[in-house]
């Protein structure tokens, strides 16, 4: 394990001003969400959408990083250059989500395990080649009616763990994301329960395989209500809330703190990530976005698998990167929706 390097490379990860963009859907999610806006499923769409995003004129002043799906990796731009060279020529690092997504937790059905553990020391020297500097595995942790158990969290901490151990053998950075998921109508307060009890039990894992905090980030959602939860809540209190919680569970060595968006609203996640930056911007870790839907939905919904759209598309993503970009340093405002890309 070289750590200066890993160091530097999470650090490059949470630099000011910019954050990551999450690409990595496996097939079946990004079929959802292409069928969501009409759009045909299918490789070549796949291919001609993420080069669309990809290509986006002045996208590295925003986006540190670009996690990829496997597919991703070996697919090529119009002019012949691989989709992780197009990122790099950007000043954008490639990362490669490693998980193999989740399954019905044994003797448990209403909660999820995350798989991808066999075979992974293999696969993460062929990515390490590729060109990927980071990677990225997700933990699902649904809340409802007696859960989550112990048995849930505990074993997808320990893989969690022993996935970022892996990671840091092989010189990539490890994103760890136990994701609680804003499915339910459980009120804040619950969110706040779960994810304390959650990265409780990350962070010990993570300490007992040994896993350097300088050379990892983390990726949580925030603290926030179940989307069905009768009240709601300000952006002022759901800042107050993550920080509060990350403060009682995370170790300052962790340089950042990349968060998902986990469904909520485009404007909503990047005001709420503001609000943490303004109020909290001296907390010990970096207080960034590794965002999927939150970066993606407009532009996937001008592009629609129309080359004619695909310059009001870049427009509409870059808007997004500088919206969260302003996030990052809590200068962003509702006023600034209205400028142009
Ligand atoms: P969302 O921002 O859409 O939650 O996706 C982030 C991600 O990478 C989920 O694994």
């Amino acid at each position: 394990m070289n750590l200066r390097m890993l160091e530097e490379t999470a650090k490059e990860l949470v630099s000011p001003g910019r954050g990551l963009l999450a690409a990595d859907e496996s097939f079946g999610t990004i079929g959802k969400r292409f069928e969501a806006v009409g759009i045909e499923a299918g490789e070549e769409n796949r291919r001609a959408y993420r080069e669309m995003l990809f290509t986006t004129e002045g996208i590295g002043e925003y986006l540190s990083g670009v996690i990829l799906f496997e597919e991703t990796l070996e697919q090529r731009a119009s002019d012949g250059r691989t989709l992780p060279r197009v990122l790099l020529d950007q000043g954008v690092i490639p990362g490669i989500k490693v998980d193999k997504s989740t399954v019905p937790m044994p003797l448990s059905p209403d909660e999820k395990f995350t798989r991808g553990l066999d075979g992974l020391d293999e696969r993460m020297a062929e990515y390490r080649e590729t060109g990927a500097r980071f990677a990225k595995w997700r933990a699902v942790i649904t809340i409802g009616n007696g859960i989550p158990t112990e048995g849930c969290i505990e074993a997808n901490a320990r893989s969690l763990a022993l996935y970022a151990a892996f990671c840091q053998e092989h010189d990539l950075v490890p994103i760890v994301e136990p994701e609680v998921l804003i499915d339910g109508d459980h009120s804040i307060e619950d969110c706040y329960e779960t994810t304390e009890r959650v990265l409780h039990a990350t962070f010990q894992a993570l300490y007992e395989q040994n896993v350097e905090y300088s050379g990892m980030l983390l990726k949580p959602n925030m603290v926030i209500p179940g989307k069905e939860a009768k009240r709601q809540a300000g952006v002022e209190e759901v800042a107050r809330a993550t920080v509060e919680c990350l403060l009682r569970t995370v170790p300052a060595a962790v340089p950042g703190i990349v968060f998902l968006s986990g469904g909520q609203g485009v404007t909503q996640a990047t005001a709420r990530l503001n609000a943490m930056n303004s109020a909290y911007g001296d907390s010990p870790w970096e207080l960034s976005f590794s965002y999927a839907r939150a970066l993606q939905e407009p532009p996937m919904e001008i592009w629609k698998g129309q080359t004619g759209n695909v310059e009001e598309a870049q427009k509409a993503f870059h808007h997004r990167l500088k919206m969260n970009g302003a996030a990052r340093s809590g200068t962003y405002s509702e006023e600034m929706e209205g400028e142009a890309a």
